[in-house]
């Protein structure tokens, strides 16, 4: 198999990793199911979860002078140190966190729109509410007129050439997602923000990276964005955070601040320990697949041979789902299944399929595949959280499909023949 089809690991590496994951193959309350709703929340590795949970047994506060909490501060500082240069690959700027990473889009939208000057702002239609209800709230908030770019419902994606018909020299921000949530669709930021800066060199480029950021290496210097989070539960962590990257000119804007504190300091109150002790653990998982495949002892290498080497290994395992194996048809070739926004071209897309099976509504499907032990989501334009981005796409709804880099082709196979079932039961009924 060709990288245009991605490369499966091995066997036995894909079985060592998987096993580092809570609860891949089985709930302890429930039994025997297919996690295939990673993009809702991803499994968890055991290392991120532990790290985070022993923490919490230390009362100290990491802002005094002894021991444990110099290790506590300590890891704090590391933390964001890592997180800024080896997962955003940031040169500068500032890390933000808050409890999600809806929160941090918000913060970051609010400070712009307060202190940039210009007529506009624009978002797309696919974005998660957080990004795109955050611009629209503070055009309302600062009588700026809101602009949405729409999706293309071939690629289920944003095509850089509608940049143009959006952005203008008044524009003060533009947001765009790096891939969508529900196409599986990565959006060709290079393309996007070169568009948005030959017209306004200016603008602000902000990216809700939370979809894409566990699949593949995000980098804030070669983009020329201002601003980009992820939410580590969905990153293979823990919940109950989200982390953004800022640019220097965005750090340094005024911003909701302890008057002590310097200017490009975002927090407010005594940093958690252990979700940077968790995340932590994320990037050394990243960086031990990275050490399969390299020699090199840079850890920021490693990581992005790994987050290399997940990608590959996605993109092998989404082959699989559409086109299926000699054991078993794939999406793309069973009778009565619909593959929404299918494009030819695997490198531009994350391990989702949005999907339906005739003769049966979404809901119901999900229902029935539940009952057979897989465990997909639904989105539907009777969701309030979906209407919006299902009907952008031309659709009316459609299950989400989102394996792990950590299931294998029998993972992939078990969900084929479930579906081949369903679909003939379905369809022809
Ligand atoms: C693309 C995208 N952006 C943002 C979010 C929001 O993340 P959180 O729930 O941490 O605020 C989600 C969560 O579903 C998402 O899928």
């Amino acid at each position: 198999m060709d990288r245009k089809n991605g490369i499966l690991f091995t066997s036995d590496l894909q079985q060592e990793l998987k096993a580092k994951f809570y609860y891949p193959d089985a709930d302890p309350l429930h039994g025997t199911r297919l996690f295939f709703e990673n993009s809702g929340g991803s499994l968890r590795l055991k290392s991120a979860v532990e790290a985070k949970a022993a923490l919490e047994m230390f009362p100290d506060c990491p802002e005094r002078i002894h021991e444990r909490s110099l290790y506590l501060k300590g890891l704090v500082e590391e933390g964001t140190k890592q997180i800024l240069e080896i997962m955003f690959g940031a040169k500068s700027g500032a890390l933000i966190t808050e409890l999600t990473a809806s929160q941090t889009m918000f913060r970051i939208i609010g400070t712009i729109m307060e202190n940039v000057s210009g007529g506009n702002a624009v978002t797309t239609a696919i974005e998660h509410p957080s990004s795109h209800d955050a611009v629209e709230f503070y055009c309302k908030q600062t009588n700026r007129e809101f602009r949405v770019i729409p999706a293309s419902h071939v690629t289920g994606g944003i095509d850089p050439a509608e940049i143009k018909n959006y952005v203008d020299k008044d524009t003060v921000l533009l947001s765009v997602m790096a891939a969508s949530n529900i196409s599986g669709t990565i959006m060709d930021m290079e393309a996007i923000v070169k568009e948005a800066r030959a017209i306004n060199p200016d603008i602000y480029i902000v990216s809700d990276a939370v979809q894409h950021a566990p699949h593949c290496a995000m980098d804030v210097e070669e983009l020329q964005v201002d601003a980009m989070n992820f939410a580590p539960y969905k990153f293979f962590g823990v919940r109950g955070c989200g982390f953004a990257y800022v640019s220097d000119r965005v750090a340094k804007m005024p911003h909701p601040k302890l008057t002590a504190k310097q200017e490009m300091v975002w927090e407010l109150g005594t940093p958690s320990p252990g979700n940077f002790a968790s995340i932590l653990q994320v990037i050394d998982y990243v960086c031990e697949i990275g050490g399969k495949f390299s020699t090199s002892t840079d850890r920021k290498e490693l990581y992005l041979e790994g987050i290399h080497r997940i990608h590959l290994q996605e993109r092998a395992l989404l082959y699989h789902l559409l086109e299926g194996s000699a054991e078993v048809p794939g999406l793309r070739h069973i009778k009565g299944v619909n593959v929404y926004v299918d494009t030819e071209d695997l490198t531009k897309r994350d391990l989702i399929v949005a999907m339906g099976i005739q003769g049966i509504d979404f809901t119901e499907c999900v229902a029935e595949y539940q009952k057979r032990g897989v465990t997909v989501f639904e989105r539907v334009n009777t969701s309030l959280y979906s209407k919006r981005i299902v009907e952008a796409l031309g659709l009316s709804g459609a299950i989400r499909v989102s394996p792990l880099h950590c299931h294998g082709i029998e993972d992939i196979e078990a969900f084929l023949k479930i579906t081949k079932e369903m679909a003939s039961t379905y369809s022809e009924s």
